[in-house]
């Protein structure tokens, strides 16, 4: 059995962001660097984009042998991570599905939350709700507050930077809840044994 350390970690979290579209034009780019710029704001958070157009993941296999080390060895050091997804036919892109399915053990009893992105007015909902299910199997743990980007053909500029402010409130107190699940779920991981 793994040995449980007494002591409180103290080193920050490391909250990466999901990129979940390879689409060229794609404003879910625009969403996750807002995610991304939200989360440096923050004290003791770690973060990056990854964009899952920059990744290695064989398309001729499925699962974890066409695990990416260098995504792998991030989901490995993740405390919680935010995952930005287009709306697509309701459903989430099949290439974020692979990506995420190259990585397993990596997951578990760790925070994740969705911020979807729709070009209709309901900001992804129906694609987090279909997502939930397929999180959980990875052994995620969901927290209950989305950011869902409605009508994202207005809502970015040219720098990627929201047009308005009236995301932030939801961005915060969708990232507060993250940042304390992850840090729950970091002392379970740290300190309670399962067995
Ligand atoms: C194949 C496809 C299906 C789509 N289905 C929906 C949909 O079900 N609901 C919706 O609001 N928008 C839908 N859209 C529009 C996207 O949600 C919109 O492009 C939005 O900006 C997010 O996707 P993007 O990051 O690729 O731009 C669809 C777009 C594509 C390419």
């Amino acid at each position: 059995m793994q040995a449980v350390s007494q002591t409180h970690s103290t080193r920050p979290l490391f909250i990466p962001v999901i990129l979940g579209t390879v689409r060229v034009g794609r404003r879910s780019e625009s969403a996750a660097r807002v995610m991304t710029a939200e989360l440096e704001k923050r004290e003791g958070i770690e973060t990056e984009l990854i964009d899952i157009a920059r990744l290695e993941i064989a398309a001729d296999d499925e699962g974890e042998t066409t695990k990416d080390p260098v995504f792998a060895a991030k989901m490995k050091r993740a405390d919680a991570l935010v995952i930005v997804t287009p709306e697509y036919n309701h459903g989430y892109p099949g290439l974020l599905k692979h990506v995420l399915d190259s990585c397993l053990q990596e997951y578990i009893h760790k925070a994740v939350g969705l911020a979807g992105v729709s070009a209709g007015v309901f900001g992804g909902t129906r694609v987090i709700e279909n997502f939930l299910p397929v999180l959980r199997e990875y052994g995620l743990v969901t927290i209950f507050w989305d950011v869902n980007f409605a009508n994202a053909h207005k809502l970015f500029g040219e720098d990627h930077m929201l047009l308005n402010e009236s995301s932030l409130p939801r961005i915060d107190q969708f990232l507060k809840e993250l940042i304390w699940m992850a840090k729950t779920l970091r002392h379970g991981r740290e300190h309670i044994s399962l067995e």
